[in-house]
């Protein structure tokens, strides 16, 4: 029977080492947590990817092997040097900063390059002995933009689908990268590319079509005598595990009713992002420092709750960051505070689900606001846990989630006065309000969800393949 092999840099579980003891937990960031309870459903599937730490022993590599074969997943081992050249050099001080539009945060190495390709190649030397004719190959994200061409060129009977989970940037800032063509031509190896908004898919046509020998028709590429088709797949979430699911645990529920005991009265302006410069988490900090100035009469009666996950934190610009967040908060803590009130409740440190599930339901009000996102899933997960149809969602114009939920306050996340009216607003927001705006978007993000963009994504998939065909 055919399967389907789901391939990304991260796996859904990491492995840590405390006291000399790996430990299995869940990774963070909304490709893992996403795809994550789709991958569930199925026994046959297999998922690929590096468990998050250099594990130099083989005895300990082999029991780490065993112990994820049980979860069906298979764990690609990286050396120090791969982890620095490959995670974070090329793909976080390379890819990422300039598909996020921080061209100024880019490094351009050769010795990086060099392991990138490298790394892609060790993927596709773990996965060709796995793949059987007829099975799906799904390849995740920009760490891995060779690996469909890698993959294509041994296997023949096969479903290749790529998707990328960050934006893609237009023409004149990708072509800033040395390397554009060799990237284009292996994401090229894939049948069927899938980004989130259709900004991203014309941009991606857009360099594809300027930079190699393509003939382009809509959304299908002709190259190498080849075809392949582009098209948008906003990721949606497990709606029913925030809706429901997670609120009717016990662990939940004791969450909600000790944050209620800790703030009573006090709203709660919510903040979750792992460490990154792309999420717009300074100048968000100094909106809500701005509506403390302008506003003394909520002095006392709103918290910002903040939560940075630590991310990728030995790149020097996320180090840079981290120094920089922790002293404004504390700058703005010492500021405002009384004696019995915080306005930032800042936590550096990931938090379990269910807590997150009791943060949500407990928050007045979400504040999104990205300098550039792929999609993000913090907002949806928001949405999906208001199971009243109240709070308010603030989302920044430059997240891919807000094509679909328009029904937020949107804001432009460089305009800090904007988001300071934002949360003034919301504030005074009328109940009903509230509800007209949440109900709306409460049902996009039921109806577009994670089953339902796998499905849509692998119909597509099938249609290429039969168009392909019936070309030949
Ligand atoms: N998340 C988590 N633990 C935390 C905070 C966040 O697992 O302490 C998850 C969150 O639930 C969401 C994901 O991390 O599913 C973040 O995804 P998003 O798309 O918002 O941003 P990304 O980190 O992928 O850029
Ligand atoms: C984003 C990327 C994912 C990545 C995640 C967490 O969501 O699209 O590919 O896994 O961030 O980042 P990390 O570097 O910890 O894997």
């Amino acid at each position: 029977m055919s399967k389907a092999i789901i391939i990304s840099n991260r796996l859904p579980i990491k492995i840590v080492t405390k006291k000399n003891k790996n430990t299995l937990h869940h990774s963070e960031g909304g490709l893992a947590t996403g795809l994550e309870s789709v991958f569930k459903k199925s026994n046959d599937n297999i998922w690929v990817g590096w468990p998050g730490m250099v594990v130099k022993d083989t005895d300990a590599q082999l029991d780490i092997e065993n112990q994820l074969a049980e979860m069906h997943l298979k764990p690609i081992f990286l050396s120090k040097k791969q982890v620095d050249g490959f995670y974070l050099g090329f793909s976080n001080a390379t890819l990422w900063p300039i598909f996020h539009y921080a061209t100024n945060y880019a490094r351009y190495n050769d010795a990086d390059w060099k392991i990138y390709q490298e790394v892609n190649e060790k993927f596709a030397e773990v996965i060709i002995p796995l793949v059987e004719d007829g099975d799906t190959i799904w390849i995740h994200d920009y760490h891995l933009l060779l690996l469909p061409r890698l993959i294509k060129e041994k296997c023949k009977n096969v479903s290749i689908g790529f998707f990328q989970h960050i934006p893609f940037p237009s023409f004149e800032i990708f072509r800033l990268i040395p390397w554009r063509k060799q990237l284009l031509d292996g994401m090229l190896g894939a049948d069927l590319l899938g980004f989130h908004t259709i900004d991203d898919v014309n941009h991606f046509i857009d360099s594809a079509s300027r930079l190699l020998d393509t003939t382009i028709n809509s959304n299908v590429i002709f190259y190498k005598g080849e075809i392949s088709s582009v098209d948008a797949f906003p990721m949606g979430i497990d709606f029913e595990k925030f809706n429901s699911k997670l609120p009717k645990l016990q662990a939940t529920q004791k969450d909600v009713a000790n944050l209620k005991r800790q703030f009573g009265d006090t709203k709660i302006v919510l903040s979750i992002d792992r460490l990154d410069y792309s999420k717009g988490i300074l100048p968000r900090i100094h909106a809500f420092e701005q509506f403390l100035q302008k506003h003394s009469e909520y002095k006392g009666k709103v918290t910002l709750f903040m939560i940075v996950v630590p991310s990728r934190d030995s790149i020097y610009r996320y180090k840079e960051l981290k120094d920089e967040i922790d002293k404004v908060v504390g700058d703005i803590n010492a500021r405002f505070r009384t004696l019995d009130w915080r306005p930032i409740e800042y936590f550096y440190q990931s938090f379990p689900v269910e807590y997150l599930s009791a943060l949500y339901q407990m928050s007045d009000i979400c504040l999104v606001t990205p300098m550039r996102d792929g999609m993000n899933l913090v907002c949806k997960e928001y949405v999906a846990s208001r199971n009243e149809e109240d709070g308010v969602l603030i989302l920044s114009e430059m997240a891919g989630s807000s094509r679909e939920l328009g029904d937020a306050l949107i804001v432009n996340p460089n305009d800090i006065g904007q988001i300071e009216e934002a949360i003034v607003a919301a504030i005074k927001m009328s109940p009903k309000e509230q509800q007209i705006r949440m109900v709306k978007m409460r049902q996009i993000i039921e109806k577009f969800n994670i089953v339902h963009w796998v499905k849509i994504f692998m119909e597509k998939l099938r249609e290429v393949k039969k168009l392909q065909t019936s070309f030949k």
